[in-house]
């Protein structure tokens, strides 16, 4: 995998320059340099940088291929985005989004009563706002006010019940009626591990028969003049185009025939989210088979072709595309704390006076190990080992002797490694795979990358730096949950090679990339490790800027936050330590004081990596 795969997946938004990962982007910082100004501040555990820039590249990458492909097109609707909230409700997100995407009236779209909420506080003015997802009485009068308040919003019908309720607050009350939209249930399936969006028994959507119910019903309470838009959404993360294509022609042609069956309001088609990330570090597995511009074209090219035919006139476009407007802006930073082979280092060799003679033959070949040579003495060397393991066993040699065979042998394999890391046989690579090592990194699986935990999304992930230097070491990575799923397994499909570091004399940081899509609001507290300090960099032509910090939760507002009092678990504490007979009397404050720092730090390790 040259350069962690960093023109597969980084879109050219990171570079490699002097051995470090930087930013693509006006004066190129360095992550590593971003990371060690944080730190400098007493900083330790996981952070996440946020890049508002790589937000507005791609809201003004979706607008302008789009705006090409109608005008290719001869389009004669207009194209409209809005944000889906469920992909990264956090404040610094959204308000990156609203600001970035201000000039296009990029609107936001809520699935729950607080996402509609927070896009009723949080829309510029003008902008749209689309709801969707099971909705009760409540949440369809919250619609109704967000109208009233002078929000362009489209309640979407997941159901004819909530088409009742609709009519039902309509009648019962003055408030102004929101556009209606209806999510059409298509035979299309999706593609990808979130397919189950789409298809006759997906969760949501009306079928054909209650969409003519739902026509008569609008026309019986006079509101086919708020019936404006149909909704759907195969699911996210396409990795296919094909199935999109056929839901498009299925629910254009849908459209066309409620048309002409009398809702003459209908004006846009909204085409849900799946535009995908490609989250691949390797050429084999790439995660998707077309572009941007040949998704915005095919949308474009084909919803004008059926209204063509149908001679319908063309119906605004809307799309709900969230993981791909803010999954490459986040990237989660993480401090590797243990390397677990660290074990068979060679200073831990403890040589005899007279050592067995094959395990003099092991320290020559140690020696002498050669770019001409190392095959053989490879060979030699696992040979030899065989040999010292049996004249363990029949107790002719001991466990000092059997551990300083094990570090040489270890050792050759990795000098043998290096030595051909030009080229690579079956031989060595099975060797590499059995020679992993564990990189233990400070930080949660189940917080950070929950889609790794629950359905194995891979994320980039490389060295921040030491990239002018070889990195042979077959990786897994373990995470610090008290929790065997917390690991990233080395997998020889799609292998991860880390470098050999010295932990004890320098640093080493692990970036996770392509995070900022769900991966926040999912991420859980196991272990009470909450979500990590978090920054936003705002990078200009001299420099950058880090601001927007946001603490990780510290251990009592943790506890507070499951439903502990913070003030009788700090109490409790206090008393046991002041009340105890096996601490003397003149230390019992600085334990107290030690007590409270720890209890007001957040949960992640302080060791000094
Ligand atoms: C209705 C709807 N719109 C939009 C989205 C966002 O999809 P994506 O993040 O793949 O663009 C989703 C996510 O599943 C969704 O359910």
């Amino acid at each position: 995998m040259k350069n962690f795969g960093l023109d597969i997946w980084s879109n050219n938004n990171f570079i490699i320059q002097n051995g470090e990962v930087k930013l693509n982007y006006k004066s190129q910082p360095s992550i590593l340099t971003i990371t060690q100004e944080i730190r400098e501040k007493d900083v330790r555990g996981p952070m996440l940088f946020r890049f508002p820039h790589l937000i507005k590249k791609q809201i003004e990458t979706l607008y302008s291929y789009f705006d090409k492909a109608i005008d290719i097109n001869k389009y004669e609707g207009s194209f409209n985005a809005v944000f889906p909230l469920k992909v990264n409700q956090f404040p610094n997100v959204i308000e990156a989004v609203t600001s970035q995407g201000a000039k296009f009236n990029y609107g936001l779209e809520a699935g729950s009563k607080a996402e509609l909420i927070l896009a009723m506080s949080q829309t510029p003015n003008g902008a749209n706002i689309t709801v969707n997802g099971f909705k009760d009485k409540e949440m369809i009068t919250l619609g109704f006010i967000a109208a009233q308040s002078g929000h362009k919003i489209t309640i979407t019908i997941e159901g004819l019940g909530e088409l009742k309720t609709i009519i039902e607050v309509a009648k019962e009350s003055n408030l102004k009626i929101p556009n209606i939209g209806i999510r059409v249930r298509l035979h299309s399936v999706g593609s990808g591990i979130w397919a189950k969006s789409g298809g006759m028994d997906a969760k949501f959507g009306l079928t054909s028969t209650e969409m003519i119910e739902a026509i008569t019903m609008l026309q019986n309470a006079e509101l086919t003049q708020s019936l404006t838009m149909i909704h759907f959404h195969i699911g996210s993360q396409m990795s296919d185009i094909a199935p999109l294509k056929r839901a498009l022609r299925e629910a254009g042609n849908i459209y066309a025939e409620l048309k002409n069956m009398g809702a003459t309001a209908l004006r846009s088609i909204n085409i849900g989210g799946g535009l995908a990330v490609e989250y691949d570090q390797h050429v084999r597995a790439t995660s998707r088979n077309y572009s941007i511009d040949e998704f915005s074209s095919s949308v474009v090219f084909l919803l004008g072709e059926i209204m063509n035919a149908k001679n319908v006139a063309h119906p605004d476009i809307f799309t709900e595309s969230g993981r791909y407007i803010v999954a490459s802006h986040a990237v989660l930073i993480t401090p590797v704390l243990e390397l677990f082979t660290q074990d068979y280092h060679e200073k831990l060799l403890k040589f005899k006076e007279q050592n067995p003679p094959l395990l003099e033959e092991l320290i020559y070949l140690y020696k002498q190990i050669s770019e001409k040579n190392c095959i053989e003495y490879l060979h030699d060397a696992l040979d030899h080992m065989e040999s010292l393991l049996t004249l363990f066993d029949l107790g002719y040699i001991d466990l000092q002797d059997r551990s300083n065979a094990e570090i040489l042998v270890h050792n050759i394999i990795k000098k043998s490694l290096y030595l051909t890391s030009a080229y690579t046989t079956d031989e060595l690579q099975e060797l590499q795979a059995s020679l992993q090592e564990r990189y233990l990194i400070n930080a949660s699986i189940f917080q950070s990358l929950p889609d790794y935990w629950g359905l194995k999304q891979h994320f980039p992930v490389m060295p921040l730096h030491n990239l002018d230097k070889k990195a042979i070491r077959a990786a897994s990575i373990w995470d610090i949950t008290c929790d065997s799923d917390g690991e990233i397994g080395f997998d020889s499909e799609k292998p991860l090679f880390l470098h050999d570091v010295d932990l004890e004399n320098e640093e080493y940081f692990l970036g996770f990339f392509n995070v900022g899509a769900y991966q926040e609001t999912l991420g859980m507290n196991h272990n009470l490790f909450t979500h990590p300090n978090e920054y936003t960099i705002n990078i200009d032509e001299k420099g950058y800027s880090i601001s927007n910090a946001v603490e990780s939760k510290n251990i009592l507002d943790i506890l507070e936050s499951i439903g502990y009092e913070k003030e009788i678990i700090l109490k409790k504490l206090k008393n046991d330590l002041s009340n105890s007979h096996f601490i003397a009397e003149k230390e019992k404050n600085a334990t107290l004081a030690k007590l409270e720092t720890f209890l007001h730090q957040n949960g992640y390790l302080r060791t000094t990596n």
